[in-house]
């Protein structure tokens, strides 16, 4: 029993290291869906932990979310002025304020460096996709993405992020009866790890970012235990930063 072999956060951590495939867990205690100032203890660990980690000339990509969004609030005063900021995927178009565009744009402010936006819908036909890619100044920014050293992502609840996409009702059944549960960077996952379905952005998926050499995974709250069970990231420089509330009950769900 995995649980058994809990005494504090550190043996937490090494289990859901172990058992989730990441380089590195922080987990910040306390639960972000019972408390408000988790989330922003969480978004604080994980903006000083990106500042620790960011390079001269390094790019970041970021995904949209209120997570990430929360680091992009707390983030410290920094001088960045010759990193590059793009986000990582095309925006939701709905949610003006969490979209990855706007934590791009709030993150770059704050902290002097550049940025591109991307303004591209998240959920485009293969069709659209081609002509959009001909465009110089989105291919541009594709291929910034494509080089980019550090990823940001948030990870969240299928069903959620299916009806913040504007999923109809009938889709969200039919995608949560084929198993989803989880969801990072457009992709749906169910349990532990099978990859359900894929929503194309500009063409880039979780896969292109192999070589990466910071993938930062920032989640918490107890009610998204078994998306982040579900997401896999396959990559050996992933770090996850999550709470105490996400943390228990994956360790008890596993
Ligand atoms: O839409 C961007 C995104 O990062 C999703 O990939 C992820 O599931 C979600 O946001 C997380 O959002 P939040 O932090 O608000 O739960």
């Amino acid at each position: 029993e995995l649980v058994s072999q809990i005494k504090g956060l550190d043996d937490m951590e090494s289990i859901l290291k172990r058992e989730l495939g990441y380089k590195k867990i922080i987990v910040v205690p306390g639960d972000s869906d019972k408390d408000p100032n988790v989330k922003k203890e969480l978004g604080n660990v994980a903006a000083l932990y990106l500042s620790s980690v960011i390079r001269h000339k390094d790019i970041i990509a970021l995904t949209g979310g209120s997570t990430i969004k929360e680091m992009v609030n707390s983030f410290p005063k920094m001088d960045f002025r010759d990193n590059l900021i793009v986000p990582a995927r095309g925006s939701l178009g709905r949610i003006i304020d969490i979209q990855s565009n706007n934590v791009v744009a709030a993150l770059a402010e704050k902290v002097g460096a550049n940025y591109k936006l991307l303004n591209v819908p998240d959920n485009l036909s293969n069709e659209s996709l081609e002509v959009l890619l001909k465009e110089k100044e989105i291919r541009e920014v594709v291929d910034y993405i494509r080089n980019t050293q550090i990823l940001v992502l948030g990870i969240g609840r299928a069903d959620k992020m299916a009806a913040r996409r504007g999923l109809s009702e009938e889709e969200i059944t039919k995608l949560l009866e084929e198993g989803a549960v989880g969801e990072a960077f457009g992709t749906y996952f169910g349990k532990s790890g099978k990859s359900i379905r894929r929503i194309n952005s500009v063409g880039i998926c979780l896969d292109d970012f192999k070589d990466v050499q910071h993938m930062i995974a920032v989640t918490g709250g107890s009610s998204k235990a078994e998306a982040i069970e579900a997401v896999r990231l396959h990559n050996r420089n992933a770090v996850l930063i999550t709470d105490e509330g996400a943390a228990r009950k994956i360790v008890s769900i596993l």
